[in-house]
């Protein structure tokens, strides 16, 4: 789990790769560096640490060149040291290599290497990489087919780019992680993600697993597996650059929950149509999934939660649906066939157990559908098909918007699948639409008038806090606890509220607030049966409701009040007063909050 960066063109290359590396810091943050292609060689500074440390190095204006690679590393082999960081090297030093993923067969590998004469001086499974290249230069290879044979013996998943001593060029290549190309004026990127290079050019290629791209001042050629050159399309994104930053706000995360009125109008904009009465998912027209009978929804942490939403959507209006974790899908996948749909939901498109849960029914007839947020993901390009959930770039490493476009998409998709499996309509329950369009609105509304930060710091110090709801609501008990942990770094935890009194009542005490999320609908009344049960041990009770639900508003001891809304979408609405709670609260703490302790915004490994 890392970002590379790589410029070439014209003029000096150290500040767009550090601004570069700024952008993808959210990839991975535990150490960086950059290698520079100049007249005297190969010149390499790395460090420890956060990009400051790095750009402390390079203020002294030491390094130069046009030519160069970047890297911003998330530790998987060997602890974050200066030694570890990339770029890493051959034994000459004159070959350089950055490297996002793993390298499955480095151990046998690096034994060969070390058999052969070469030293190696960090524990990364990346640093074979550069001695390979070097066993090929020694053996008389051009630098573009001793990279290309390099690549050829990596077994594994991985983005990696190279400069070689003396060739004008940067060599790079992908498979398994992300990799896309920017054209600009007179100069070219390679990165791990656009906005690496955004504020330069909105020209982009994806390229595809397989694909080695030679990258110089003059231009670029691709060549795939066999080493044919061949034509990627070049693609224009509609990200402008200060959608990549803060904006003013404190923190991104604070920028992207205040994003979502707007991120939640791109969402349903030509999907939802009150007139004709009908949902319009692109490339998924009526009648598409009417064989399927079965619908396995597979994603991690809070796309986790959001497929749980859309399964209690689903088996709510009569479709046989299941949500499961993607890592234990991969290893364990229940019974599926020609009927079963199996949706994967990423924000990333990245996620390695997303990924694997995938691969673990690809070549079986089962079809496999990509909910994301971005386009060309590895996801998109391995499922049957793909409905986007347009939320724009998310950088802080808590998902907020991504979670209110992710579950507002598969509320649409999930209307195209009750119709076609069953022949009913979510709208048919009451205004579904309606509350969809108004969703925007809504949300804005909730922004404008929210109390959560006066409450986050009133129960600042608490022992623990809580979460609970039933229904739909219940993943947004679990994502509200979820938000909260990893920001505060307190303990936080979220249950059906169903469950509380099944054993985790034993930790409920005045100091420990229970957070109780209301629907709004029929499942109210059970609810505050849990509400009771908590106060009646003297925990305090915030009620997440709306005004439908004034039983519970009169009971609660605080409110965090939501505009009345359908109750299946409620809960959306209810998660993002639970968003601007863990964030305030964080924030009262002094939290890294765009970039948590241990987290990283992608995680590509299992
Ligand atoms: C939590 C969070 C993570 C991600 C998870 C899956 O705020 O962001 O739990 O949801 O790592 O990531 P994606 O959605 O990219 O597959």
């Amino acid at each position: 789990m890392c970002g590379i960066t790589v410029r070439v063109g014209d003029g000096d290359a150290v500040a767009e790769l550090l601004g570069g590396l700024e952008n993808l810091e959210y990839r991975g943050y535990d150490s960086a560096g950059i290698a520079l292609q100049n007249d005297v060689g190969v010149s390499i500074v790395k460090r420890e640490g956060r990009l400051d440390h790095l750009r402390e190095e390079l203020d002294s204006g030491s390094l130069h060149g046009s030519i160069g690679i970047g890297h911003t590393r998330w530790s998987t082999h060997g602890p974050p040291t200066d030694e570890n960081a990339h770029p890493h090297t051959d034994c000459t030093g004159e070959i350089a290599v950055v490297h996002n993923g793993i390298i499955e067969n480095y151990r046998e590998l690096r034994e060969e290497l070390q058999a052969d004469g070469h030293v190696f001086t960090s524990e990364t499974d990346t640093e074979v990489i550069p001695h390979l290249i070097e066993s090929g230069r020694e053996e008389g290879l051009s630098p573009e087919r001793a990279f290309r044979r390099a690549v050829d013996v990596l077994e594994g998943s991985y983005a990696i780019a190279a400069i070689v001593d003396g060739t004008d060029a940067v060599f790079a290549t992908r498979q398994g992680s992300p990799l896309v190309l920017g054209r600009g004026a007179q100069k070219y990127f390679l990165a791990s993600d656009i906005p690496a290079f955004l504020e330069h050019t909105d020209e982009v290629v994806y390229l595809k697993d397989g694909d080695v791209v030679r990258v110089e001042t003059e231009g670029y050629t691709v060549t795939n597996v066999d080493g044919e050159v061949v034509t990627r399309e070049v693609e224009r994104v509609d990200w402008s650059p200060e959608d990549v930053g803060k904006a003013g706000y404190d923190h991104y995360m604070l920028k992207e929950i205040h994003e979502q009125p707007t991120a939640l109008r791109q969402t349903v904009r030509g999907r939802v149509d009150s007139l004709s009465n009908d949902v319009d998912l692109e490339a998924f027209p009526p009648g598409t999934f009417s064989g399927i009978d079965r619908i396995h929804l597979v994603a991690m942490g809070t796309s986790t939660h959001a497929a749980m939403y859309a399964e209690s959507l689903l088996t709510e209006n009569g479709v046989d649906a299941g949500s499961y974790l993607a890592g234990e899908y991969a290893t364990a996948p229940p019974p599926a066939g020609p009927c079963t749909l199996v949706i994967a939901v990423s924000q990333s498109g990245e996620t390695a157990d997303t990924l694997a849960a995938v691969r673990s029914i690809q070549g079986t007839d089962v079809r496999t559908l990509a909910v994301t947020n971005v386009v060309g993901s590895s996801l998109t390009r391995e499922c049957d098909g793909s409905v986007f959930i347009r939320a724009g770039p998310e950088i802080g490493v808590a998902a907020t918007k991504t979670f209110s476009s992710q579950v507002l998409t598969l509320s649409v998709l999930a209307e195209r699948l009750v119709r076609d499996i069953t022949g009913h309509s979510i709208e048919n329950t009451g205004s579904f639409f309606e509350a969809l369009s108004r969703m925007p609105g809504d949300v804005q509304r909730l922004l404008d008038d929210s109390s959560a930060r006066s409450l986050a710091e009133k129960y600042l110090g608490s022992d623990a806090y809580f979460f609970i709801g039933r229904n739909s609501c219940y993943p947004v008990a679990l994502e509200g606890a979820l938000k909260f942990k990893e920001i505060t770094y307190e303990h936080a935890e979220g249950f059906a509220a169903s469950e509380l009194k099944h054993g985790p009542l034993a930790l409920v005490t005045s100091e420990t607030p229970v957070f109780a999320i209301f629907s709004g609908g029929d499942d109210d009344t059970k609810t505050l049966s849990n509400v009771k049960e908590v106060q009646a041990r003297g925990a305090p009770v915030v009620a997440v409701a709306s005004n439908s639900s004034r039983e519970a508003i009169e009971q609660a001891d605080d409110v965090l009040l939501i505009p009345d809304t359908h109750p299946v979408l409620s809960g959306v609405l209810a998660n993002v007063q639970l968003q601007l709670v863990a964030y305030h609260a964080a924030n009262e703490l002094g939290r890294a909050i765009d970039k948590p302790r241990n987290l990283a915004k992608s995680v590509t490994v299992e």
